[in-house]
């Protein structure tokens, strides 16, 4: 299929590129390069230096690649700043979406994949999370997910557009086999500030609290490797288009990490000490999220490989390492 990713040179955007051309696809990275690297592109898929506010680059990328399908994983997503800047958030977010979606409209294109969050969901209520909890953000990231899987059920309902809306829960790791060189810039999730611990970028972790409800007191979270995640976008395209049925489920582990097994296994796999202290609890933050994945499993037929822990740690450990000095890492 021909099919244009929209922040493909992303953290999630380049994992989810190599999947889909290893799979056979005709793959078109569309980007503005704001966060994402040129490192990260391939050779073997096109490149367009796009803006999804620019109505006109979305339209013509489309008609010109003959796009029968999207992945959207072009916003920003950073919990902490949406609360603070949340114009930053509409715009990019929901105007780029109906932008997408105006120009998938125009040009007949026929499927979406949209990066989703489990930040939809809020403040779990029970746990393991499925796709029945109730939906009631509690960040403006969040709000703007909901709101663009809004958009897609109607435009779904009117203009026939299938979509998938796959809510990730933690992201983390890299490639498996290390074909994807470039590493976030300023990163503000776990798993990349130990990491920048680790190699001497920064002087110590913040632990955000060590005093919730858990066994070790710190917040348990679901991490879900990004090959993992980007197998799901190649097999949720195919269901889609197979069944003409849009649908949107979670994607996670269903395993629960604490702050302070994360940080355990990461001073075991990257032998570096990573000095870390207590700090105070970071507001929104829940005790506890975890993911059901039944969903997934059972429509997609798809199952984590590389999830557990120690994956997840020493794959994130090979990219920063393959730098002497992560400080020195390229920024494009
Ligand atoms: N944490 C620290 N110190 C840090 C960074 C994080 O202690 O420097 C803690 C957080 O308090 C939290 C856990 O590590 O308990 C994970 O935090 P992240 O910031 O990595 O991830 P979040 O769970 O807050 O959010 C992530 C994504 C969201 C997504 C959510 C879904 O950033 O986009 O997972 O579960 F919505």
């Amino acid at each position: 299929m021909n099919i244009l990713v929209i922040g493909g040179a992303g953290y999630i955007g380049s994992h989810v590129t190599r999947e889909l051309l290893d799979r056979g696809h005709k793959v078109t990275v569309f980007d503005n390069l704001s966060s994402g690297l040129r490192r990260n592109l391939f050779s073997d898929a096109m490149f367009i230096h796009g803006d999804i506010l620019r109505c006109e680059q979305l339209t013509a990328a489309m008609r010109e690649g003959a796009m029968e399908a999207a992945v959207f994983l072009a916003a920003y997503k950073a919990v902490g700043e949406s609360m603070i800047k949340p114009e930053k958030y509409s715009i990019n977010n929901i105007t780029g979406t109906v932008n997408l979606l105006n120009a998938a409209s125009e040009t007949g294109l026929k499927y979406i994949i949209f990066s989703s969050s489990a930040a939809v969901y809020g403040e779990p209520s029970y746990l393991p999370v499925d796709e029945k909890h109730p939906a009631n953000p509690e960040n403006y990231y969040g709000f703007t997910k909901l709101e663009i899987e809004k958009f897609l059920f109607w435009y779904d309902k009117l203009k026939g557009i299938r979509f998938a809306s796959l809510r990730y829960f933690n992201a983390a790791g890299y490639d498996v086999r290390g074909r994807i060189s470039g590493l976030e810039q300023n990163p503000a999730n776990l798993l990349p500030v130990i990491m920048e611990t680790a190699c001497g970028k920064r002087k110590e972790l913040e632990i955000f609290g060590n005093d919730y409800d858990t066994p070790d007191g710190t917040c348990i979270r679901d991490y879900i490797h990004v090959n993992d995640l980007a197998a799901a976008h190649a097999l949720a395209l195919d269901y889609i288009s197979k069944n003409g049925k849009s649908l949107t489920v979670n994607l996670g582990s269903e395993t629960g990490s604490s702050v302070l097994e994360v940080l355990e296994t990461a001073r075991r796999i990257t032998g570096q000490p990573i000095p870390s202290r207590i700090a105070k609890r970071r507001p929104g933050d829940p005790a506890k999220l975890t993911a059901s994945a039944d969903l997934a499993r059972s429509l997609l037929g798809w199952k984590t490989e590389h999830s557990d822990l120690d994956t997840l740690v020493r794959t994130s450990w090979e990219a920063y390492h393959q730098y002497e000095d992560c400080r020195e890492a390229p920024h494009t």
